[in-house]
């Protein structure tokens, strides 16, 4: 089927490879316009779930960001698939891939490197181009950041974004003051996100460029609560981890269930709110809720960052795919993002009464300090004062030793030196510390991150896979793409039934009449009315309005309406139309 789709995606302006005419590049795709405006609606839908109805705000931010938020997020070490190449073409391949298509294996993304190795061995795995072995070659791993430079001459390194999430987490200095420092909040962003995929596939089921509409969600993890009652009896199909690779049957793995039933038991209650919002919202877009469910990470699965992540994968062509995550990411990312730039990623929490709480402090004898520290006493200073918040224990034998970091800026550690700075030892009585009460009306803590993550190239590609469908119209066979009219992108079809006699008047007429009231309209002319129907049908439009000779000695006058899925008609008066199509909109 998925050739058929592909190939009506081509022909009907949803979908095609970009750069066509200098041969393409895999993993670019550029939206024609049904499939522009498709995409815009899919966004358009889940800004209004995801973001306003749950009050969230909406950023935007570059898609080019400068190496160190890399560094901070663990991207630049950790975010890389397993690449294998071919000797013989030289072509490469994903060889976690090649394992699961050719053994089972399942989840081989998680294993080692030496025991992939082994298993690209073991079974004997050959290119897919030429059928070369490939027993005996390296694996190795392969960052899928793009990189740049930023600026002329050699510049300064910078990557196009791997996720929409970083652009959020970077600026929350600015986000908790807009939030007036008031948990929970939550930002959304939905924008382009970019990953050299070793072998891009499935159309736009693995690109190299696509979109990500994605919420951040920063709550206090002692005191927010979701308010699961709003999506109490949403039914949940959930696959969770233990149950994977126990039955030959996925089915028999499943766990029925509803979101208030799940939620703090089966999954985490801030995860499983966003379940059941994320499978009404799949439901309302068009997808077949028997070809969906929820599967849960196995622990060698999960991203570098997520303490748990549940996807939400639907079945495109005999495949389960993932559409979305929903991660738990725990303080990861904003911890990272305070301990590398040494700014403030912390909310100040404020107590309901003041609280009295013992403090250590230091206040280091700077004569002692000055004279033999040279230039560094204060970098040394500023090391005591860190090391006494954080290990006091490194107090309780008669010296300490700090060590400052000569290239860098200065670091702390109980030990006498490291790698790379100067350690001091300095007798205890001289640092000057001394634990006391104080009275704090609150205090600094790092919010945990909740993150539905959804790729909307793959929403896309799944509301017109599972809309699809043939059929027999006339004894003739249809291709049509039963779009839920919320998506559709274009709402309804306008024909004269010949373009003389003045139809073709009178139906430009309502065209534009039609286009003021806010509807998507195509209006066509050419070629029979059969074929006007069928290329309708083919985009997924869900009406069509036909002005006949009838619509012209009427009065008053009407025109015929027809129903897609059904292709039954009725006749409407015109001046009843706009109201009628609005009416089947709104369902
Ligand atoms: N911020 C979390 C994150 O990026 P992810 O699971 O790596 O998590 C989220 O990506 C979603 O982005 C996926 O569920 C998928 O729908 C989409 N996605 C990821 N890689 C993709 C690719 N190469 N092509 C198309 N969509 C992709």
């Amino acid at each position: 089927m998925s050739g058929e789709l592909v190939e009506l995606a081509k022909r009907r302006g949803f979908f095609f490879q970009s750069s066509e005419a200098y041969g393409g590049v895999a993993g670019f795709y550029t939206y024609g316009p049904q499939g522009a405006t498709l995409k815009q609606k899919i966004e358009d839908r889940w800004r209004e779930r995801f973001s306003t109805k749950e009050g969230h705000t909406e950023i935007s931010a570059p898609t080019v960001m400068p190496e160190p938020v890399f560094e901070a997020s663990g991207h630049l070490e950790g975010f890389s698939d397993m690449l294998v190449e071919c000797p013989e073409c030289g072509e490469s391949h994903r060889a976690d891939h090649l394992i699961e298509d050719n053994t089972g294996i399942e989840e081989a993304e998680g294993l080692p490197i030496p025991e992939v190795e082994m298993l690209v061995e073991e079974h004997d795995l050959r290119c897919p181009s030429c059928d070369a072995a490939l027993a005996g070659e390296e694996v190795e791993d392969f960052n899928l950041m793009f990189e740049t430079s930023i600026g002329p001459g050699s510049g300064q390194p910078g990557y196009l974004r791997p996720e929409t999430a970083q652009g959020i987490f970077v600026e929350f200095p600015r986000l908790k003051e807009y939030a007036r420092e008031q948990l929970p909040f939550g930002v959304t962003q939905i924008g382009p996100a970019y990953r050299n995929e070793i072998s891009p596939r499935h159309a736009l089921l693995r690109t190299r460029e696509f979109t990500q509409a994605e919420l951040e969600l920063f709550v206090d993890p002692e005191t927010d609560e979701p308010d699961v009652s709003k999506v109490a009896d949403v039914e949940l199909t959930l696959y969770p981890a233990d149950e994977q690779g126990e039955h030959d049957d996925p089915e028999e793995g499943y766990v029925r269930t509803t979101a208030g039933e799940a939620a703090g038991d089966l999954v985490e209650s801030w995860v499983c709110y966003h379940l059941g919002l994320a499978k009404q919202w799949f439901e309302r877009v068009g997808f077949d809720m028997e070809r969906f469910r929820f599967r849960q990470h196995q622990a060698g699965e999960r991203a570098h960052y997520a303490e748990d992540c549940w996807d939400a994968e639907a079945e495109v062509d005999g495949d389960w795919i993932e559409i979305a995550g929903f991660a738990y990411r725990g303080d990861y990312d904003l911890s990272k993002h305070g301990e590398h730039s040494e700014e403030n990623f912390t909310v100040f929490k404020q107590y309901d009464e003041p609280k009295r709480v013992e403090r250590a402090t230091v206040d280091p004898d700077m004569s002692y300090l000055g004279p033999e520290f040279g230039g560094q006493a204060q970098e040394v200073a500023d090391a005591l004062e860190r090391l006494a918040e954080r290990d006091r224990s490194a107090f309780e034998g008669e010296e300490v030793t700090v060590s400052v970091d000569t290239d860098e800026g200065t670091s702390s550690s109980p030990q006498s030196s490291t790698e790379d700075g100067e350690g001091y030892t300095i007798p205890v009585e001289k640092t000057g510390f001394r634990v006391e009460e104080v009275t704090e009306s609150g205090t600094h803590i790092t919010p945990h991150v909740i993150e539905p993550s959804f790729g909307v190239d793959r929403v896309v590609y799944t509301v017109l896979a599972h809309a699809y469908d043939t059929d027999e119209v006339g004894g003739e066979e249809r291709s049509v793409l039963r779009l839920d009219p919320e998506v559709a992108p274009t709402f309804v079809g306008v024909f004269p039934l010949m373009d003389k006699d003045g139809l073709g008047e009178r139906a430009r007429e309502l065209t534009e009449e039609l286009r003021e009231t806010g509807f998507e309209v195509a209006y066509d002319d050419s070629g029979n009315i059969g074929r006007r129907y069928r290329r309708q049908d083919e985009v997924g439009t869900p009406f069509c309005v036909t002005v006949d000779y009838e619509s012209l000695e009427e009065d008053p006058e009407t025109v015929t309406l027809r129903e897609r899925d059904s292709t039954d008609q009725v006749r409407v008066p015109t001046d009843e139309l706009a109201d009628t199509l609005a009416a089947l909109r709104a369902g």
